[in-house]
């Protein structure tokens, strides 16, 4: 289905909304193939290309994921902590953007603000990817939709309920919906739910793939008869001030044994990673027969190979 708002072929991957769901499906094709394939029996495509990754915060999966899909494309990557480029000693990042494109093919950014993401694509000449800001997530939902995908056969008309913080995870999600059909139903405590314009924008795509956005305070009604239970943490990177403050108010949202039992026997269990055992989720759930969150894991890489083939093919 044409998205019009998008435009046919963005040079960036800033965020979900991006895209059109067409170019998700494709995403999609591609991605299950090239799981299907042997490890570099796909050719060498990114032969000659090299992707940097700029992080300001942590990462264990989207980094290695991407460095290991660049591998296996045949093409190079270098990290690039930003405390150790001039970046750090205050080189503007118009600046150090337009050098880069100079070297590279491609840049993953891992950053706070999503205006500082916009920033670095403004000035690249190269494609820019959201390796995550505090407002977008989107390498994360794609690939989730893989998994999805792959547990229950199909996207449109799936009920995902995600339990917890209306955060990064949460919005990319809201997105993908939208693209897809998915329907899906957020649980967050009063005064944690998602940025209402992302909301509203991701209503009015989902007009045209028939995906339900809905948005409630009870973690109960959202999972149940949901086919999908996703979770993510309660603090996320930024926020460790108000980690206390943040234990006790979602308290409530943990997914547990009893909201697992609201939702539909064949149901999965999702976890974007890392997880904090014992807060937003317990053991017993995660290490449950319908957690798939190591599979989930497994298919950031699939998936980031499906994005940098089809970003950096074009550079
Ligand atoms: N899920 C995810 O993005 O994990 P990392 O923070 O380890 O990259
Ligand atoms: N919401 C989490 C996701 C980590 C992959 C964070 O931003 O820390």
């Amino acid at each position: 289905m044409k998205n019009k708002s998008v435009p046919i072929f963005p040079r960036h991957l800033l965020s979900v909304a991006d895209l059109s769901s067409d170019q998700v499906a494709q995403f999609l094709d591609r991605a299950a193939i090239l799981k299907k394939e042997a490890s570099g029996s796909s050719g060498t495509p990114l032969r000659g290309k090299t992707l940097g990754l700029i992080f300001q915060k942590a990462s264990t999966r989207t980094r290695i994921s991407f460095e290991v899909a660049m591998t296996q494309l045949g093409g190079h990557s270098l990290f690039l902590s930003a405390d150790e480029l001039q970046l750090g000693r205050g080189e503007p990042i118009a600046d150090t953007a337009r050098v880069l494109s100079g070297y590279l093919d491609g840049l993953v950014i891992r950053t706070f603000d999503q205006a500082t993401l916009e920033e670095w694509a403004a000035h690249a000449a190269i494609p820019v990817i959201n390796g995550l800001t505090d407002l977008h997530h989107p390498c994360q939902a794609l690939s989730d939709l893989l998994t999805i995908t792959e547990a229950l056969g199909r996207l449109r008309g799936v009920k995902l309920a995600y339990i917890g913080d209306g955060n990064n995870v949460a919005h990319s999600l809201v997105e993908a919906a939208a693209r897809t059909g998915l329907s899906i139903t957020l649980a967050c405590p009063k005064g944690h739910g998602p940025n209402e314009s992302i909301l509203a924008r991701a209503r009015r795509d989902a007009k045209a793939t028939g995906a339900i956005v809905e948005l409630t305070t009870d973690p109960a009604s959202a999972a149940r008869d949901s086919d999908v239970l996703y979770t993510d943490v309660w603090t996320s990177m930024g926020q460790e001030r108000q980690a206390a403050r943040r234990r006790k108010l979602f308290r409530a949202f943990q997914l547990n044994r009893s909201l697992v039992k609201l939702a539909r026997p064949e149901a999965i269990v999702l976890h974007c990673l890392p997880a904090h055992r014992g807060e937003e989720i317990t053991d017993e759930v995660m290490d449950s027969p319908r957690a798939r969150i190591f599979q989930q894991a497994e298919n950031r890489l699939h998936m980031q190979k499906a994005i940098l083939e089809w970003l950096l093919r074009r550079a």
